[in-house]
C-alpha cells in the first residue's frame, strides 16, 4: 500500500550527490508545509499537498495517510559504526572506571574487550542473535533504519564467523539494513602477547574467507599502543583490499599514533574515532577524502577529551557521526544524545550533525547511492519526528522524538 505523509511541517530532504564537507554539511534542503508520497519501496514524490493531489490522485486516495502537521520528517538515522553483535554486559568496568580505573588497565588485566570476547565466544548462534534483535529493535524505535555492525569479540575464526553470520541472518529478518564489517584485528588474544605477528599471520588468513563467503564488506583494525601498530595495521588492510574488503580503521583513540595518516595512505572508506588525531592527519584525511566518523558517546563515557570535530569540518573533512553501540565504551543505541553531544562538545551545528547521521553516515558504509537523502527514487527510509522544527531536535535532549519510521516502504514503528 502506497503511504502519504501529509503536510509536514518541514521535510529536510537532503537532496545532493557525494559526501558533504565544509558548508555542504549545513545544507538540508528544507521544504515547508510539504507533503511526501511513498510508493512500493521508494519515494514517489515530495511537494505540496494540492500539487501531490492533482498528479497522484488515485494513488493518494487508496494510500495509508499519516498526518504529519507540525511535525518533521527526515531521512532515516544511520549508524554507521556498532559492535552489536557481542555477549554479555560490563556493568562492573563502568563502576571500576567511577573508582578511578582507566579503559587501558582494565583491558590489559584481562576485562575490557578480551571479557567480552569470552562471552561471546561462549554464546550460542541463538543467544547472540536474539540479544542483537533486541538492540535492532530499540535502534529502530530511536528512528534508525540501517546500523553497520562489527565483528571482533571473537579473535577466532569459529568465533568472528559466528558474529557475521549472526548480523547477515539479522539483516535478512529484521527490517533494520545491518551492513557488516570484518574486524579480526580488535585485541590480542592473551596467548600472542609478545608474538603479535603471529596473530596477525592468522587474520590475514581469514580474509580470504570473510570475503568468499560475502561475510563482510569491510576490513577494521584497532591501530592503538598496545594493540596493533601502524605497520601492522597497514598489513592487514592492504591484503584485506586484495580480496575487495574495503579498509576502515579505528585510528587515534587513546593516544596519537598515526592513525589518520595511515588511512588516508590505504585508502580507507573511513577512520574513526579520532579523538586524538594530529593536525596533519585531519589535513590528510581532508585530502584522502576519507570520512571521519566521530563517536562522541565514546568520550563522553570514558571522560577523554573530545574529537575536534570542529577542526575537520573547517579542514575541509567529511564528518559523520555514531554511537559505537558497544559493552565498554559506548553502551548507548540513543544516536540522537550523541547528536547533541556532537553539538555542545565538538562545536558542530545543528545543521551539521543532521548531515552527519544521514548522507555522510551513508556515505561511510558505501549507501550514498540508495540512503541518506528523502529525494525521489531513492529507498523509502523515512522517519517522522514529533518536534515542530528541526531545531528542537537537538534542544529536547534525552529523549525520543520518534514518532513514525518506515522502512523500504514498510510502516515499521507508529
Ligand atoms: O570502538 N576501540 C575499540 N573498540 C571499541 C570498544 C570495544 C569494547 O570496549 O568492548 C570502541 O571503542
Ligand atoms: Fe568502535
Amino acid at each position: 500500500m502506497a503511504i502519504f505523509f501529509e503536510q509536514a511541517n518541514e521535510i529536510m530532504t537532503m537532496q545532493g550527490s557525494g559526501a558533504r564537507t565544509r558548508e555542504a554539511m549545513r545544507e538540508l534542503s528544507i521544504v515547508r508545509d510539504a507533503s511526501l508520497l511513498i510508493d512500493g519501496e521508494t519515494i514517489l514524490a515530495i511537494g505540496t499537498k494540492d500539487e501531490l493531489m492533482r498528479t497522484h490522485a488515485e494513488l493518494i486516495a487508496s494510500a495509508h495517510i499519516i498526518d504529519a502537521r507540525g511535525k518533521v520528517l527526515m531521512p532515516g538515522l544511520i549508524d554507521c559504526h556498532t559492535h552489536l553483535v557481542h555477549g554479555g554486559t560490563r556493568e562492573h568496568e563502568f563502576q571500576m572506571r567511577l573508582e578511578g580505573k582507566t579503559y587501558m588497565d582494565i583491558m590489559n588485566a584481562g576485562g575490557g574487550i578480551h571479557a567480552t570476547t569470552a562471552m561471546t565466544q561462549q554464546a550460542s548462534f541463538d543467544e547472540l542473535y536474539d540479544k542483537a534483535m533486541h538492540h535492532l529493535n530499540t535502534f529502530l524505535l530511536h528512528g534508525v533504519t540501517t546500523v553497520e555492525a562489527k565483528s571482533g569479540y571473537g579473535l577466532n575464526w569459529e568465533t568472528e564467523q559466528k558474529q557475521l553470520r549472526v548480523a547477515k541472518k539479522l539483516h535478512d529478518t529484521h527490517a533494520i539494513d545491518v551492513v557488516s564489517t570484518f574486524m579480526g584485528a580488535h585485541a590480542v588474544p592473551k596467548q600472542y602477547k609478545g608474538n603479535e605477528d603471529a596473530f596477525v599471520d592468522i587474520i590475514l588468513d581469514m580474509l580470504p574467507k570473510v570475503a568468499e563467503q560475502q561475510l563482510a564488506e569491510f576490513n577494521d583494525v584497532f591501530c592503538e599502543h598496545g594493540v596493533f601498530t601502524p605497520e601492522q595495521s597497514r598489513r592487514i588492510l592492504l591484503e584485506g583490499k586484495k580480496y575487495g574488503l574495503i579498509p576502515k580503521i579505528h585510528a587515534d583513540e587513546i593516544e596519537p599514533y598515526d592513525g589518520a595518516e595511515l588511512a588516508a595512505e590505504v585508502g580507507a572508506i573511513s577512520a574513526e574515532h579520532l579523538l586524538v588525531a594530529s593536525d596533519q592527519g585531519i589535513d590528510d584525511l581532508a585530502r584522502a577524502s576519507t570520512i571521519a566518523v566521530l563517536l562522541p558517546g565514546t568520550a563522553f563515557f570514558l571522560q577523554a577529551p573530545f574529537a575536534r570535530g570542529r577542526l575537520m569540518i573547517d579542514r575541509g573533512v567529511a564528518v559523520a557521526i555514531s554511537t559505537d553501540f558497544n559493552p565498554g565504551s559506548s553502551p548507548t543505541i540513543s544516536l540522537p544524545f550523541i547528536m547533541n553531544l556532537a553539538c555542545v562538545n565538538m562545536g558542530m551545528t545543528m545543521e551539521e550533525v543532521l548531515v552527519a547521521t544521514t548522507v555522510n553516515a551513508a556515505h561511510a558504509i558505501n549507501r550514498g547511492d540508495t540512503l541518506g537523502t528523502l529525494e525521489v527514487g531513492k529507498q523509502a527510509d523515512v522517519l517522522l519526528l514529533n518536534v515542530a522544527n528541526y531545531k528542537q531536535l537537538q534542544y529536547y535532549y534525552g529523549m525520543n522524538h520518534t514518532h513514525t519510521v518506515v522502512k523500504r516502504g514498510k510502516i515499521v514503528v507508529k
